[in-house]
């Protein structure tokens, strides 16, 4: 009792440091409609986000592609690697023979990424594509080990399959372990009488697996989000480091076995967190984006080179497609709607229906280009904005404001886009504190006549805490109401980067972060998660002393917006000062005998541990909280507690 006087007494001693805030909501005329994509998530391979982390698959190099064919993979007895495969994109298969006497082994053992994550009690779907060379019968007995046990089996999940004949064939075994290992070891022996055996595509798939590609807590936390648009595949890795490395997206759809390796430009791109053996497998690949995107209900919103070469890491000039042999490329783009929206009688539409998905895919988005800049960028997308709007006038394009949220390229790059014609333009914005304490009223002065603005990738790195932290999603919270405030021209706002792996990660901070068999969501992935549960239907104006809410000087670090969804009314504000605030919201525009409006509840985010954040091992410790929230007329009041973020939920009776 003693120490909740004591807390009250401080409370109201800090509300006591600040007058009553005064919000205004006008509620006679709703401003802007919030477009269904406002918030959503951007996914790039970076931080092991596809193979390792999405896309379940556990076996790493499964084909023998890497650039040394057995990384991944020990070998021993005789195993030798070949290269004429029933794949012709991915050649390289494993063949496994007797290694001459009855007590020698040969097989292969597969490390997976950071070790093979297995729960006791779930089924793991092996796969490989066998066959035996000679003809006659041949055999192979799969486990899952764990080398370092002291128990008297190394295995604890173990299957026989049978192979038979010269014809390549793939054949499937369930594992069942009775343990669980976050790191377990893929191991292969080759069995029975030891025929050699020739062994392709090596898979094993968690049988939970989502539509038996997804890791299914992640997928599930991307669902969570209820985002209204998906970005894919990046990021850099769109552009590569250099024009055939960049992401080709007609090599990521097909059959799995033939889709062929991509190096990955974050294996090596900070060579303080280097990784030998990240490469993109494209198992994760522009299908399993767009299925995604349905399954999650986003908009898929794919990004294509515009035949630029990364300009960070090669400014060679051979790095970048002269403009008038640009037509590969912009055939590309004009490929990829056949591929999402064509027809079943169509090349690219019946190569989607093969795949699974006859009816089509719906895309109405579309980026031309990452973080281009110079002269040299609109040079090239001019070409495609032509083609695109001749042939797919429906489509609508993104084009890019360079790789910072303001500076010379950003100025440049801006009227461009609006001379070229694109519908949005793509911001980036990785940016310390004070630069988003100073943005909450970025979008108030836009040109309303330009194209819309898509903030394609923001995060706060905190000065010197450039890793997740609660106060930064604080400040990312805060910057979101100036865009939805904005939404007559915000129309859409992606976090990134999306994933990162423990042990993996190249690039922080990252919305969701995870090992082999846990994952965690972020202070961040909350604050986008409450714009995504909140989003509403139109914008309300909200304003202070006739100003929007914008952290400007004397408004004591508040930000805040308002929208209206049905017949409700949802309040976000901020609080980025170090003093509780006390508020009171005035509905406005109503006549006099109006009972106003009802509170109905309020989602309350905050902590004073201000520069940690979720944990693997304290998954929860920093998660918005649910409060009753009372009154009703058409003005009721609030107190919001010192560095928070606030959603109150009202109803208009
Ligand atoms: O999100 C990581 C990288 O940041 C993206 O690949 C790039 O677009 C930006 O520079």
């Amino acid at each position: 009792m003693k120490k909740t006087i004591l807390a009250l007494t401080a409370l109201c001693a800090a509300i006591a440091l600040h007058a009553q805030a005064s919000f205004d909501i006008e509620l006679k005329k709703v401003g802007a409609p919030i477009q269904p994509t406002m918030y959503g998530i951007f996914f790039e391979d970076i931080n092991f986000a596809a193979d390792g982390g999405l896309y379940a698959e556990l076996v790493k190099n499964r084909s023998f592609e890497f650039p040394y064919a057995l990384q991944g993979w020990k070998a021993f007895g005789r195993v030798e690697i070949r290269e004429d495969g029933p794949f012709d994109r991915c050649p390289h298969y494993a063949r496994l023979m007797d290694p001459g006497h009855g007590a020698k082994q040969t097989g292969l053992d597969n490390e997976g990424f950071f070790g093979i994550g297995v729960e006791a009690g779930k089924d793991y779907n092996f796969s490989v594509w066998a066959r035996v060379p000679e003809g006659g019968e041949g055999s192979i007995r799969v486990e899952l080990v764990n080398t370092s046990s002291n128990g008297e089996n190394q295995f604890f999940a173990q299957e026989q399959v049978s192979i038979s004949g010269r014809e390549w064939k793939k054949y499937t075994a369930v594992l069942k372990p009775g343990v669980t290992d976050p790191k377990a070891t893929l191991r292969i022996f080759l069995d029975g009488k030891r025929s050699t055996v020739d062994l392709e595509h090596v898979s094993l798939m968690p049988g939970d697996a989502i539509a038996g590609i997804y890791r299914r807590d992640l997928a599930q936390a991307l669902a969570d989000l209820h985002p209204g648009i998906f970005r894919f595949p990046g990021g850099c890795i769109v552009e590569g480091t250099d024009l055939d490395t960049r992401y080709n997206w007609k090599n990521s759809v097909g059959p799995v076995e033939n889709r062929p390796l991509n190096e990955n430009r974050w294996e090596y791109t900070f060579p303080y967190r280097f990784f030998p053996d990240y490469f993109q497998s494209y198992g994760l690949g522009f299908y399993e984006f767009f299925l995604l995107s349905e399954m999650i209900g986003s908009e898929p919103l794919p990004i294509l080179s515009c035949g630029l070469a990364c300009q960070f890491q090669n400014d060679d000039p051979s790095a970048h497609v002269p403009v008038d042999e640009l037509q590969p490329y912009i055939q590309d783009a004009l490929d990829l709607i056949e591929f999402a929206n064509g027809n079943i009688d169509t090349k690219w539409g019946a190569l989607r229906a093969e795949m699974g998905h006859p009816e089509p895919f719906n895309l109405k988005f579309m980026g031309i280009g990452n973080e281009q800049w110079g002269k040299t960028f609109p040079e090239h997308l001019a070409p495609f904005v032509e083609a695109l709007k001749r042939e797919h006038p429906e489509i609508k394009l993104v084009g890019s404001a360079g790789p910072y949220p303001e500076g010379e390229d950003f100025d440049y790059l801006w009227p461009e886009m609006k001379r070229l014609g694109a519908d949005l333009v793509d911001e980036h914005y990785y940016r310390p504190e004070e630069w988003f304490l100073s943005q909450g009223a970025r979008y108030d002065s836009y040109d309303r006549k330009g194209p819309k603005v898509f903030a394609g990738e923001f995060a706060c790195h905190g000065t010197g805490r450039k890793y997740n932290h609660f106060h930064a999603s604080l400040l990312e919270a805060a910057l979101m109401t100036g865009i939805e405030r904005n939404a007559d021209i915000v129309h859409m706002a992606t976090y990134a980067p999306l994933f990162a792996h423990v042990e993996g990660w190249q690039w922080r901070p990252d919305l969701i972060w995870y090992d082999n068999l846990r994952s965690m969501r972020t202070a961040s992935w909350y604050v986008q998660q409450l714009y995504g549960l909140y989003k509403g239907e139109n914008v309300l104006k909200l304003t202070m002393g006739g100003v929007p809410v914008t952290g400007a000087e004397g408004q004591n670090g508040l930000f805040a917006s308002a929208v209206k969804d049905g017949g409700c009314i949802y309040v976000k504000v901020a609080n980025t000062s170090e003093s509780a605030q006390s508020l009171s919201f005035n509905f406005t525009g109503l006549k006099k005998k109006d009972p106003g409006v009802k509170a109905l509840k309020r989602i309350v985010f905050t902590s004073d541990r201000l520069y940690e954040d979720n944990t693997l091992d304290e998954p929860e410790a920093f998660k918005p909280v649910e409060e009753a929230f009372s009154g009703e007329g058409q003005t009721v009041g609030a107190v919001v507690p010192a560095m928070s973020f606030n959603v109150f939920v009202f109803e208009k009776e």
